[in-house]
């Protein structure tokens, strides 16, 4: 089934210069990218999209981590695509992830893991509505 998913590139990889290189994997990976754009996070932004993790020990941590510099947003659109992209971002820590993953190529930590991917159908519709009002399928 033809899927879209939320895709950020994380400050980390935006500051590296990486994210021309993380582009490319998703064209490779047969990925249409629908919609892209690159943005500043405010602080309410950043915990509102992570309103999930919300009471974690990382939170605080993850939100200052997403507003210290510019992400790429985009919504990448393919068979199967909210799987998809999770296999290619590779597991949350990039010591875990497999060769050939993004978070194991531009990855340094759980934290600093260079990517971010909807976790689910129901994730992804919110996701996409977050950044980009309108263009989700679920729409
Ligand atoms: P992401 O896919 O963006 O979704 C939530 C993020 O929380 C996750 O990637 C990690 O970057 C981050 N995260 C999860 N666990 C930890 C942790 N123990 N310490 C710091 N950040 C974490």
């Amino acid at each position: 089934m033809i899927e879209q998913t939320l895709a950020i590139i994380k400050p980390d990889a935006m500051a590296a210069g990486y994210a021309d290189a993380i582009i490319k994997q998703i064209l490779n990976n047969g990925f249409n990218i629908i919609q892209k754009e690159e943005i500043n996070l405010s602080k309410e932004e950043a915990e509102g999209f992570y309103a999930e993790h919300k009471g974690r020990s990382f939170f605080d941590e993850l939100v200052e981590f997403m507003i210290s510099g510019p992400v790429t947003v985009m919504v990448l659109e393919k068979d199967n695509a909210i799987l998809a992209w999770r296999d290619l971002m590779g597991a949350t820590d990039p010591a875990q992830a497999a060769e050939g993953t993004i978070r194991k190529l531009f990855g340094a930590s759980k934290g600093n893991n260079a990517s971010h991917g909807s976790d689910s159908a129901t994730s992804a519709a919110r996701e996409i509505d977050y950044f980009f009002p309108k263009t989700c399928c679920s729409h």
